[in-house]
This record gives structure tokens, sequence and C-alpha cells, in this order.
């Protein structure tokens, strides 16, 4: 799909939504749910390559308890779903504009209750396999960032992604539920929250592809891996 056009001024534009935007989210890292305005209790939600934010808007709209911090690389995507937020007027959402390789600068330790991905890019076996953000060297920091029993939801029309991604969770010590290879025509449509990507697919009538990865609730947290397996370059 064609890339969005850099939009202009975004500096000036990003400060105008500072409820929504942080200068330096760093800062934040262990803090969020206090920055948030939302309880001690609150449960943390993260979603990586969150696009033009439609997703993250209505799943915090759905979950006003919750503290959604949604991640997104590209800066002009970042902005066109701050705007957004901003002018849907929902309070506890806001966004970061950074790479998910560095996501645990910006989260603590067991801070995150669930990290949504939501049709990230395929990258071909051939080309870039580490760059998937379900490659276990992304899953080595979610485990790090998530509570024990934390979540990764994920999505993908991608068939060939959606088999890599499932042996990396297994192997990477989640349990897997909520599998289908057909969520539109699931028992889990009614309650679904399209993506705009997931939509496009949608009315082009390929299947998406879900599943949920579950963290042990007892809190067991030894690397599955050796770190020489798992680096991202
Ligand atoms: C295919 S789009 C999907 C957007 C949205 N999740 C949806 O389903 O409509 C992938 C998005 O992830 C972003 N992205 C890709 N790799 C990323 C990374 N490493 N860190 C943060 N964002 C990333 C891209 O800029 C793009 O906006």
């Amino acid at each position: 799909m064609a890339r969005m056009r850099k939009k202009k001024n975004i500096p000036e534009r990003l400060k105008a939504c500072g409820d929504y935007w942080f200068a330096v989210p760093v800062a934040n890292r262990g803090h969020w749910r206090e920055i948030m305005g939302v309880n001690a209790e609150a449960k943390v939600f993260v979603e990586l390559g969150c696009g033009k934010g439609t997703f993250a808007i209505e799943t915090a709209k759905k979950n006003p308890d919750v503290c959604y911090v949604a991640i997104e690389k590209d800066e002009s995507v970042t902005l066109a779903a701050i705007e957004k937020a901003a002018a849907a007027g929902i309070k506890n959402v806001c966004f970061i504009c950074t790479d998910a390789t560095l996501i645990t600068n910006y989260f603590d330790a067991e801070e995150a209750d669930r990290i949504y991905i939501n049709f990230c890019d395929p990258w071909s076996k051939r080309d870039k396999p580490k760059r998937r953000l379900t490659y276990r060297g992304f899953l080595a920091m979610y485990r790090t960032i998530l509570k024990p029993g934390g979540q990764v939801h994920f999505k993908t029309d991608d068939a060939r992604l959606f088999d890599f991604s499932i042996e990396e969770f297994e192997a990477s010590g989640f349990h897997l539920s909520a599998v289908t290879r057909d969520l539109h025509r699931s028992v889990w449509d009614e309650t679904n929250v399209r993506t705009e990507f997931e939509q496009k697919f949608a009315e082009r009538g390929l299947p998406i592809h879900r599943f949920v990865a579950e963290l042990p609730a007892n809190g067991e947290r030894e690397e599955p891996f050796a770190a020489s397996s798992i680096n991202l370059r």
C-alpha cells in the first residue's frame, strides 16, 4: 500500500497535541499510569506499528480504564494518529514516535499487561526475518516488559508470517490461544476491532490470521534462547 506523503510542520503540530505526544518519552519509563492520569492498578496496553491510530483509538475508547501507549516509527503517520486521537478527545491513549527495537527504553520490566501487533511488515525469509516484530529477539524484549501472564495479540494477513510467528512464540515460552486463520468468520469477530489495513484486506476478501500469546502466570522468566541467537542484527 502507498506510503504516506511527509507532512508539513511536524514539530509544531506535535507540540500542539501535547497531551498525546511526549518530547522525551524515555522519561515516562515506569510511570505511564501516573503520567496518563489513570489509577495505579490500571492495565497498560502497548501497540507496535500502530499506523494512523484507528485501532489504538477504538481500543482505548472501549477500555476507558486502560493506559494505552501506541508506537509508530514513521513521523508523518504518528502525527496523523495523534491528530485523530486529539480530534476524538480520547484521554487514555498516547503515542511514541520510535522504532520498536527500542521498546525496553520506554517500558520498565513487567510494566505492560498487553502488546498488540497488527499487520506488521512481513519481511521475507530470504530478506530480513530478524526485522519481523515476531522474531525471537523481539519476543525476548516483550518477555521483559510484560507482566507474568501478560499477552501479545497478533494479527496478520500473511500466512507465512503467521506460521513463522507461531513457531517463534511457542519456542519463546508463550502459550497460544484464540488461534484462527479466518478471524472475520470466527466467533471472535463480534468483539474484534479492525485496523486500517485490516479493513482494506477485508474489502478484498482476504482472510485474517490471529492468535493470542500468553506468558506463564507464575513469573517464570528463564530466557529460552542463548543471547547470541536472539540479537537483532
Ligand atoms: C503495514 S502497516 C500496519 C499499520 C496498522 N497496524 C494497521 O494494521 O493498519 C505497519 C506499520 O508499522 C510501522 N512499523 C514498521 N516497523 C516498525 C518498527 N520497527 N517500529 C515501529 N513501527 C514500525 C510502519 O511505519 C507502518 O505504519
